[in-house]
């Protein structure tokens, strides 16, 4: 196993984390699924071990401080020392402003930036031990502004601003940090979005790729193969980058 390369990815137990799990464990890394939801977690660990990949399935809160601490310290000691870090897990509270509760405003921050924030500097240590690492952080379109998601687009925007400095801070040490700001994606979050909204899927679905310039919605293993990239070895002079995948020109 002294070969391999341990990634991690939050919020893996379904969506987008989980078709990024999947690829990682394709790519060749070992994998760990975490996630809040623990059994969700290790049916993607099981089906990356039956497909013959490597993974361990890890439930986390990835905002609380102890737990995190917990988490990481048990894949370097059952998986390995980890060296790629995708920050997925995230969570929406929409509403409009005057409607929007203060718990709708810390969850939201709690879970994507201090979440982030925390698992990043938990792993970063192993990252510049070895000299090496790669962090990739989910962002969003609604950085650039959404209706009804002021909580979660000051959330992502923070996240463009939180990679920047990373790989500003941790360059010397080998490690490139970049985000990936994705379009409309099917995965259970737009799901509920369409239902909380009262519109079948996938009417919700056409309606949001008759404005897509490529004409279709966005499915998780578009967002993975951009992150299957960014933390490929040759991937080594692209860092601080925030790479809209939404089937068009954004930002
Ligand atoms: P999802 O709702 O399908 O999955 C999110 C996963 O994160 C769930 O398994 C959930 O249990 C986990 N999670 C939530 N809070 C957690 C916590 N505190 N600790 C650990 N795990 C936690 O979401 P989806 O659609 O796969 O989104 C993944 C990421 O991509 C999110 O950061 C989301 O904001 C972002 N994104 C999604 C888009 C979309 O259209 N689906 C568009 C742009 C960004």
């Amino acid at each position: 196993m002294s070969n391999v390369r341990i990634a991690i990815v939050t919020g893996a137990a379904r969506g987008i984390g989980a078709a990024v799990a999947k690829r990682l464990a394709a790519d060749g890394f070992a994998v760990a699924v975490l996630d809040l939801d623990e059994p969700a977690a290790k049916l993607v660990a099981e089906a990356i071990e039956t497909s013959g990949g490597h993974a361990l399935a890890v439930g986390v809160d990835i905002s609380d401080e102890s737990g995190v601490k917990a988490a990481v310290q048990r894949i370097g000691e059952e998986l390995g020392e980890p060296t790629v870090l995708v920050n997925n897990a995230g969570i929406i509270r929409d509403n409009l402003l005057f409607k929007m509760s203060v718990d709708d405003w810390d969850a939201v921050m709690n879970v994507h930036l201090r979440g982030s924030f925390l698992m990043s500097r938990e792993v970063q240590a192993y990252m510049t031990k070895s000299g090496w690492g790669r962090i990739v952080n989910l962002s969003s379109t609604s950085a650039l502004g959404n209706k009804g998601q002021a909580n979660y687009a000051s959330a992502k925007a923070g996240l463009q601003g939180f990679t920047k400095t990373l790989a500003l801070e941790l360059g010397k040490f080998g490690v490139t940090v970049n985000a990936i700001a994705p379009g409309f994606i099917e995965t259970e979050m737009t799901a509920a979005t369409a239902q909380r909204m009262g519109v079948p899927f996938e009417e919700f679905k056409n309606a949001r790729a008759a404005q897509i310039p490529v004409a279709r919605t966005g499915v998780p293993n578009d967002i993975a193969h951009a992150v299957s990239f960014f933390v490929s070895e040759d991937a080594g002079f692209v860092s601080g980058q925030v790479l809209y995948v939404a089937g068009g020109p954004r930002a």
